[in-house]
């Protein structure tokens, strides 16, 4: 067990680390959490025009998830879940930003990656098919967030898609904003300002 809450830890430490803030405001584009949805994350990076860096947002938000699990994963698969919610929940909850972090698609991503390649494959398939017919970044993840835990559970990564269901429950909460955006049909889409 304390290999566990270390991992959790670990995890979250890695995961509380705002890319989307800490790149904008290096780039002297301001603090992004003040335009369009005020989130931190590569959609809302977007928003400032500069699709370089909100790709590297993506990235290293991403990647900050994979590296969690794969590092945490060394000693064992108990711990690469662990790293990997902690990571998730760190990205959501940052002490650092009084725990208004992001929404968490990113790093869902990036933790996929490390735990089940197959699953991210599905994961991007299914956002990229959304995205390119809607133009809704918030819809393409929450489609997304739909179908990978059963994707997860048919292909035998049973512990994975426990992991997953509890995260996208909480990516549908962290939405909510979104959800009632999209019923209003006011929802930014990709490549237009919000
Ligand atoms: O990945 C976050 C996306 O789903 C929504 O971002 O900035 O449009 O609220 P945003």
């Amino acid at each position: 067990l304390p290999y566990l809450i270390a991992a959790l830890i670990f995890g979250y430490l890695l995961g509380s680390i705002p890319f989307g803030l800490l790149i904008t405001r290096t780039a002297g584009l301001g603090d992004v959490r003040k335009i369009g949805s005020g989130n931190i994350g590569a959609t809302n990076v977007l928003r400032t025009g500069n699709k370089k860096l909100a790709a590297l947002t993506l990235l290293l938000d991403a990647l900050k998830g994979t590296a969690a699990v794969l590092i945490a994963g060394l000693y064992g698969p108990d711990q690469a879940i662990a790293a990997g919610l902690g990571a998730f929940l760190g990205h959501l909850f940052p002490v650092w930003l009084g725990f208004k972090g992001g929404k968490g698609v990113a790093t869902y991503l990036g933790i996929l990656i490390g735990l089940s390649w197959p699953g991210a494959l599905i994961f991007a398939a299914v956002w990229l098919a959304v995205a390119f017919i809607t133009r809704y970044s918030s819809l393409s993840a929450l489609v997304a967030a739909v179908v990978v835990p059963i994707g997860l559970y048919y292909l035998g990564y049973v512990q994975t898609a426990e992991l997953f269901i509890l995260l996208s429950i909480i990516v549908f909460i962290k939405h909510r904003a979104n959800i009632a955006r999209l019923l209003a049909g006011t929802e930014t889409r990709i490549g237009s300002k919000g």
